[in-house]
């Protein structure tokens, strides 16, 4: 129990709900409880009137009998029907109360896990699988509001409907009561073990499904690849194997769930049997009558649900307990990445790199080995080299997704520990390499990072990164859906969406990951024309693979396995004859032949 304790908190918060949702159970049992009497005393009076009925002679005399036993039997019935309708009435203000907090708490608990994903870095992210995220955060929360909800319910209402039926038989005969109760706690046992195998094997078939649901998914969304490589067979093939599994699962746990009704009524009835022979002794004692029997089964046939939700219950605890234990797993894991200061940042542009080591801990990949420069206010800096060389995390890490083993980096020549982290990203305008874009509409995209929507803006912005033309031709322009829900865009296309979206913030500082590999060479141009202009007062970072004729860079690095091999202004860079020349030399050839 010891994560559940966790959830007490957030209990508290409904203390006075749960209070006053306890009283609605006592209320509702104790009208449950006044039931049974209305029998008994139905029957004993019909048993002792219909003795005397036999003893009379007079007709007339008989018929007032008839009718004075009808007209009581009529006034308990009604009592019956009273009690009933109370007790339904209490029944629901319970559900309503404490069914209701456990779908709040539910609530509170899923937006602050949200809230804590948000919080943690990008290490976390490489080593969690986002199934397992989204797992935790649905599954995992559900299975806890259980234990808030319908486990927290039931325990309450068994404690309170116990000591009142219990009270209320004891009165009558306490041998009857012993022999009544004896059963229940074998079907408690009984009932816990069967949910336990039921919840194992449910177990199987959720992560069974959870299979069944990622391949389902990884062929759709790779359908293209799918039939271009004929192997839809293959996929339906292994598609149908899985789904026999599921189905064998399924089978498996119908089983046991067959087994679980007769079992019940079974144990069930085995407390009635003892009442009626217990029962019909001491009723022959005299120390009991007639309608006590009718009393004790309808008490036992009450009791009946609450002991079988024991077993249940304490199956649900348990499960809430492994669930709230994996969400604790990821509750207790703290970000590394966080800011110490708050309030405004003013960012004047210039960045250094000092002397920067950086190793993915996950991977033990050095990625970056004592790399050092130095952008000016207003400079423009290439950064070029080959593929893993180590560009994109030298975004990265001035983005503060992760912090360097060794060295800083420093803006305006304080270390980025030591600035306001979200005034630091709101200062960078970045465009990263797999230009991710969200399911919503163009203008929602391009907006991402606005407080507000403006659409002039939006169109401005749009136009100079060479997009607007293309979102002018989709069905519903700037409100065309994009993604999973709507209309794929090209490449291209994204990559430009994804610029704006970082240019329509005017940041200081400027950070494009190979933002161009997707388009072509004219439109290629009209970008840089408005980059050239747009970044002249701006420090920008421009990771390519390209060297651009229409952008004049201040200073070019060239990366190779993580270390700076080559810097420089490009034409000393050219002077030197190295990696830089070669694809300068290279592209200029190409560019040639193609003309
Ligand atoms: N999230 C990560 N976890 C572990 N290792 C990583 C991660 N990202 C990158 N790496 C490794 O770090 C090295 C540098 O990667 P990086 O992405 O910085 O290269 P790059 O120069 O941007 O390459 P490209 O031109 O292909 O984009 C690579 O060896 C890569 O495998
Ligand atoms: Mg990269």
């Amino acid at each position: 129990m010891k994560h559940l304790r966790y959830l007490n908190s957030f209990l508290l918060q409904y203390k006075w709900r749960l209070s006053i949702g306890v009283i609605f159970v006592i209320a509702q049992n104790y009208f449950r409880i006044l039931v049974p009497p209305q029998f008994r005393k139905a029957l004993d009076l019909a048993s002792i009137c219909l003795q005397d009925y036999k003893t009379i002679e007079d007709p007339e005399e008989k018929a007032i009998l008839l009718r004075y036993i009808s007209l009581t039997l009529w006034d308990y019935a009604w009592m019956v029907l009273l009690f009933a309708a109370l007790m339904g009435f209490f029944m629901f203000l319970m559900r309503k109360t404490i069914i209701v907090v456990s779908r709040l708490i539910e609530y509170d608990l899923r937006k602050k896990i949200f809230g804590h994903y948000e919080e943690l870095d990008g290490s976390f992210y490489n080593r969690t699988a986002t199934g397992d995220l989204m797992s935790r955060i649905t599954e995992d929360v559900s299975k806890v509001r259980m234990y808030l909800g319908p486990g927290l319910l039931y325990c309450i209402n068994l404690v309170t409907l116990f000591i009142l039926a219990v009270t209320s038989m004891y009165q009558v005969n306490p041998t009857l009561t012993l022999y009544a109760l004896i059963p229940l706690p074998i079907l408690s046992v009984s009932i816990y073990y069967v949910s336990s195998v039921i919840n194992k094997r449910s177990t199987i078939i959720q992560r069974q499904l959870a299979k069944l649901n990622t391949i389902a998914q990884e062929v759709f969304s790779g359908i293209r690849i799918l039939k271009s490589y004929n192997k839809e067979e293959n996929f339906r093939q292994f598609f149908s194997d899985e789904t026999d599994v599921y189905l064998e699962n399924s089978m498996s746990l119908a089983r046991v769930n067959a087994f679980f009704h007769p079992l019940m009524i079974l144990l069930v009835s085995f407390s009635v049997l003892l009442v009626v022979i217990v029962g019909g002794q001491e009723v022959a004692k005299g120390n009991i009558t007639h309608g006590n029997i009718a009393e004790f089964i309808i008490y036992v046939n009450m009791l009946t649900w609450p002991f079988t939700a024991i077993g249940w219950i304490v199956s649900i605890v348990q499960q809430a307990e492994a669930s709230q234990a994996r969400i604790m797993e990821f509750m207790n894991t703290k970000p590394t990445i966080v800011s110490t200061v708050t309030g405004a940042l003013d960012v004047q542009g210039e960045v250094v790199f000092d002397h920067v080591h950086f190793t993915y801990v996950d991977s033990g990949v050095k990625a970056l080995d004592d790399v050092s420069f130095k952008v000016k206010r207003g400079e423009n800096l290439g950064i070029i080299g080959r593929t893993a060389s180590g560009k994109s995390t030298i975004a990265s890490l001035l983005l503060r997704m992760m912090d360097p083993q060794e060295g800083a980096i420093l803006i305006d020549g304080k270390n980025i520990k030591d600035l306001n982290l979200s005034e630091l990203r709101k200062s960078i305008g970045y465009v990263p390499q797999d230009s991710f874009l969200f399911s919503d509409t163009i203008a929602n995209n391009v907006a991402f990072g606005e407080d507000t929507l403006e659409m002039d803006k939006v169109e401005f912005i749009t136009g100079k990164a060479a997009v607007y033309q293309d979102i002018l031709t989709l069905p519903e322009k700037f409100d065309t859906v994009i993604g999973e829900r709507g209309v794929t865009l090209s490449g291209g296309q994204k990559q430009r969406i994804a610029l704006s979206r970082a240019l329509i913030k005017e940041p200081d500082i400027i950070i494009l990951d190979d933002c161009l590999s997707a388009v072509d060479t004219t439109t290629e141009q009209t970008i840089l024309g408005y980059l050239e202009e747009a970044l002249s007062h701006k420090t920008s970072i421009i990771i390519t693979h390209r060297i651009y004729k229409h952008l004049e860079f201040d200073k070019v690095i060239v990366l190779d396995g993580g270390k700076i091999i080559e810097a420089g202004t490009p034409d000393e860079l050219i002077d030197q004859k190295g990696y830089f020349y070669e694809i300068l030399t290279k592209q200029l050839l190409e560019e040639s032949s193609s003309v």
